[in-house]
């Protein structure tokens, strides 16, 4: 009966969502009535004059005659509220229907208040803090112009050698969910309407993170299994969060490039998820269907509209072949209409319909845009995205008058400080590293080297320095250069190595296949370990690295990421101990590029090893390394030290709708007041497809005074232990579970319970 109950109260809320799916908005009605074919196929035209960052080779052409011809429904690349009223008014006052443009750009960590890389903001495992960053980028942001984000990335990525895991929260669908939310969220705010409110982008849909090789834009083959348990639940999440608008992905699923792919972005995105903004190609997405093999433009572009895209970026497909294909049957008008309406019906959600210029208020930059109090959430965002990798002795925190050998060419240096894909900011206004120990500890003694190109390597600065000067070869030979290093190190009390990679050295395009700090650094290291003083390893990256030989040295390494605008003054505050670092890694660290793909939940094999680094004849492992990774997800240290109790269930079984209290104590036993980010973990110890060995759940992060102990508690819900089976229904299965709740993924379950039907 209850069954019975429940299922006619689900079928008359899908009825209700059906309905009010198809609510239509009489004002928008009104317009898609008064327009022509082409008019409705000048709104599917996504336009850049080139004022952004052009990733492909194309640039749009003719950019004033289209708007003013009604041949397009939105642009990227232009910013201020003056450069938007005049965009707005080509479109309003010289086209025939007067229909507003939708202004996109890729604010991916903040606008011109550049906070951390995402990768980097995923490790602070603090998601008010990530909300509050996409805000202040939808404030910066509108207060220029732009009324539309292609921002959150949120593509699960298990393989460093790809240069984009840097955008995005690293590896674990849980906590990939968690973050997509509160991107969302920070960005659209509950009321498009205002002002500092954007539409956002859930991007790439999907599966860009799981590009074979880790090489960007390639293929990617995945059963429907790994994709609803382990890569599809953070875009789920943002559809969740009413997201406005998706992007599609570069790559192929199941034979067909998502922008052409009909299973993707009908069956899954509108039927399934019941997502009702408009879905956007990538940059000439649409075009590269041909070089995919799959057609010449009017093919690949009738397989996209007819597959649900709306949107068309740049690459103008649609505008030249839609009509023709129309003419001939192979698209109907009422497909176009219905990606018209979208479009529209965006529009309509932003105020646009209603007044045009909403974001071109001429007062809003100079209160809004790099505001003291935006950078101070910068500084912060920062300093909690960092993540202490080892501790040698006591080296860290340095005392505020010590006499700091400060070297390495990321140590006094603005271009690298932003990061990837920060096209908006502006990096001559980063602190580097030198000025912001110097605000901090004005006592300190510190003397700066650059001690070694980031690279010596001349053809492959080239290739990074497309955005600008990164990687800048001296003049001087590499011998002098750490000459001169090891001169400023004699009088030091402490040596101070900033290394790791330039910002273009992960991002788009920027795959590796060596993962190591370039040897330049290396060999710089291994000098600066040999004078026997205290050595700290500031290590940028926007991607996990490669550091065996750099974590069997003595020295201590702080992992900094790409920090932002406000780089140095962060990495001084953690430094001297202003803040204790609390991150904790969102994406597991190689101890080879052999190991990868290597992730925490992975699965046990059917010949596990005894345990993950014994080698055993005829069981899963490699003969030259183990299978442990060298950092695990979760993973991160602190200045003090946190114990955990013993943790313990307020019930050994639940019934499906019930749910379980797991408590654990945590105590500051160290020196220093602290942050901790409590994870709980299950295991699924007998399913119908095989479980993962471990899945986050859970997690709070925790602030300890030196000394004090905190009861943390989590409600387990049976809910929460449901996973897609093999016939992708997202199902409970009773049975038994273990759980552990710990500082990293890297520990052993403790209790376990059962679920019972
Ligand atoms: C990237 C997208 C980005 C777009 C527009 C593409 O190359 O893959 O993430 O939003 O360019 O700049």
């Amino acid at each position: 009966m209850r069954n019975i109950v429940m299922s006619i109260s689900l079928f008359l809320l899908a009825g209700t969502f059906v309905l009010q799916a198809q609510t239509k908005i009489p004002e928008v009605e009104e317009i898609l009535k008064k327009m022509t074919l082409e008019e409705k196929i000048g709104q599917l035209n996504l336009v850049t004059p080139g004022g952004g960052v052009a990733t492909g080779s194309v640039v749009s052409e003719g950019v004033e005659t289209k708007i003013k011809e009604g041949n397009v429904g939105g642009v990227f690349g232009v910013s201020s509220p003056e450069k938007v009223r005049q965009a707005q008014e080509l479109a309003v006052k010289e086209s025939r229907l007067g229909i507003p443009l939708l202004i996109g750009s890729d604010v991916i960590h903040g606008y011109k208040t550049t906070f951390p890389i995402p990768l980097g903001l995923s490790s602070s495992w603090d998601m008010d803090l990530i909300k509050e960053t996409a805000q202040i980028a939808a404030k910066e942001a509108t207060a220029d112009g732009i009324n539309w984000n292609f921002s959150p990335m949120v593509d699960i990525a298990r393989d460093p050698r790809w240069g984009r895991i840097a955008e995005g929260a690293g590896e674990d669908p849980y906590l990939g969910s968690q973050v997509a939310r509160a991107m969302v969220e920070g960005y659209q705010g509950n009321d498009f309407t205002k002002p500092a409110t954007m539409l956002a982008t859930v991007k790439h849909l999907a599966l860009y993170g799981a590009s074979e090789s880790g090489r960007d834009y390639n293929s990617v083959d995945m059963s429907k299994l790994k994709m609803f348990n382990e890569y599809l639940p953070p875009y789920k999440a943002a559809v969740d969060a009413g997201v406005a608008s998706a992007m599609t992905s570069f790559n192929d699923i199941h034979g067909v490039p998502a922008s052409g792919n009909k299973w993707l972005l009908t069956d899954l995105l509108r039927e399934r998820w019941g997502f009702e903004g408009f879905v956007v190609s990538d940059y000439t997405s649409v075009n590269e269907m041909i070089a995919h093999g799959l057609g010449d433009l009017q093919d690949v572009s009738a397989l996209a509209i007819n597959a649900g895209l709306d949107m068309d970026m740049v690459g103008e497909g649609f505008l030249t072949t839609l009509k023709k294909s129309v003419d001939e049957g192979k698209v109907s008008e009422e497909q176009i209409t219905r990606a018209a309406r979208r479009i529209l019906e965006a529009k309509h959600k932003l105020g646009l319909l209603d007044d045009p210029y909403l974001y071109s208020d001429d007062s809003r930059p100079q209160k809004d845009i790099l505001s003291e109090e935006n950078k101070a959430v910068a500084r912060k965002a920062a300093r909690r995205s960092f993540v202490l990798l080892k501790k040698h002795e006591n080296t860290l925190p340095l005392a505020k008058d010590a006499k700091i050998a400060l070297v390495g060419a990321l140590g006094n240096n603005k271009n690298n400080m932003l990061g990837t894909w920060a096209p908006t900011g502006n990096p001559q206004l980063s602190t580097p590293i030198l000025e912001g120990m110097k605000n901090v500890a004005p006592n300190a003694k510190i003397t700066y080297a650059k001690g070694a190109n980031i690279s010596n390597d001349t053809a492959f600065a080239k290739k990074i320095n497309v955005f600008g000067p990164r990687i800048e070869i001296s003049d001087e030979s590499p011998e002098e250069l750490l000459k001169e290093a090891m001169e400023t190190t004699r009088d030091a009390d402490v040596i101070v190595a900033v290394v790791g990679e330039a910002s273009e050295m992960s991002g788009e395009s920027a795959n590796r296949t060596n993962l190591s700090i370039p040897d330049s650094q290396k060999k710089m290291i291994r000098e600066l370990v040999k004078t026997g003083k205290p050595v700290v390893l500031v290590l940028m990256s926007g991607r996990p690295l490669v550091i065996s030989e750099e974590m069997d040295l003595p020295v201590s390494i702080l992992q900094v990421w790409h920090p932002g605008i406000e780089a140095g003054n962060a990495v001084a505050d953690v430094l001297f101990g202003d803040y204790n670092p609390s991150g904790k890694l969102t994406a597991t660290w190689p101890r080879n590029v052999g190991q990868i793909p290597i992730y925490y939940r992975m699965k046990t094999t059917g010949r596990p090893s005894a345990s993950p680094d014994e080698f055993q004849k005829f069981k899963s492992n490699y003969l030259d390394v183990g299978n442990s990774p060298l950092l695990p997800f979760g993973y991160g240290l602190s200045y003090t030290e946190f114990e955990y109790g013993e943790t313990t269930l307020s019930a050994d079984s639940m019934n499906e709708n019930g749910s379980i209290t797991v408590t654990t104590t945590i105590s500051n036993t160290g020196d220093y007041d602290g942050e901790e980010v409590v994870q709980l973990y299950i295991h699924d110890k007998v399913r119908s497809i095989t479980p993962p060995m471990k899945e986050l759940k859970a997690f709070k992060k925790i602030m300890l005074k030196k000394g004090e102990s905190k009861e943390v508690t989590f409600q387990l819900t049976a809910e929460e232990l449901k996973f897609y089976n093999a016939d992708l229904e997202y199902v409970l299965e009773p049975g038994e579970f273990e759980v552990f709740v710990a500082g990293s993924s890297d520990h052993e379950f403790t209790n376990t319970f059962s679920v019972t039907e």
